[in-house]
């Protein structure tokens, strides 16, 4: 049977990319990466794309007179390469709402925080600074909102004392790399319905 294709944005180390990448080696994941795109050039994401001899792309904002180009060029990757599904696997832009609504519960992203704690960037700095006792990541589908839409999983660590920004994002970042994964897994599996801002997980 022909793996269900997705298509996974990325802007820097790729770990999440990488986590992805070995479950599908290991069988454990039925889907296939028909392309990763990075809009940095320098990506190390892009290297581990190579490696695992996955098409990869670096669509640069800065080569593009306007967001709405940008985001076109994105577009016609992923659907000249048949993706069916789009993956923010550390993608650090913002979407905006012509893309979203072409990929309405097509997108998928990964936030280091528990949802909806701690939107936008910094989020582990966020929860630090805020002093909660307990953050995490939530796997979500992206909607037109900053890190607002229907929630898929989450996972939850303990905020230590004496934590920093560091220390909690790497505690934060082994849940993410279990986390995306499984929440994929469900989607090729057919298993994710969304009802208004809910997802449920069918059995
Ligand atoms: C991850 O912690 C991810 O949750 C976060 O960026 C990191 C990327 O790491 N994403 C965001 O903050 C999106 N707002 P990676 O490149 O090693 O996967």
């Amino acid at each position: 049977m022909n793996k269900r294709k997705i298509g996974i944005l990325v802007s820097g180390r790729g770990s999440n990319l990488q986590a992805i990448i070995d479950c599908i080696l290991k069988g454990d994941l039925p889907l296939e990466i028909a392309a990763v795109i990075s809009d940095k050039s320098d990506a190390p994401a892009l290297e581990r794309a190579a490696k695992a001899k996955i098409a990869g792309f670096t669509v640069n904002r800065r080569e593009y007179s306007s967001k709405e180009e940008f985001e076109a060029k994105i577009n016609a990757i992923l659907t000249e390469a048949g993706c069916e599904l789009v993956v923010l696997a550390g993608f650090m832009r913002i979407l905006s709402a012509t893309f979203v609504n072409r990929w309405q519960h097509k997108i998928i992203n990964i936030h280091p925080a528990l949802l909806p704690s701690f939107p936008g960037l910094d989020a582990q700095k966020q929860a630090v600074t805020y002093g909660v006792k307990i953050s995490g990541c939530t796997v979500h589908f992206v909607d037109e909102g900053t890190d607002s839409g229907p929630i898929i999983l989450q996972k939850t660590v303990p905020v230590l004392d004496g934590d920093t920004e560091d220390t909690l994002a790497a505690r934060i970042l082994e849940q993410e790399h279990k986390a995306l994964p499984a929440a994929l897994k469900l989607w090729a599996e057919n298993k994710l319905t969304i009802e208004g801002r809910c997802v449920k997980i069918l059995a």
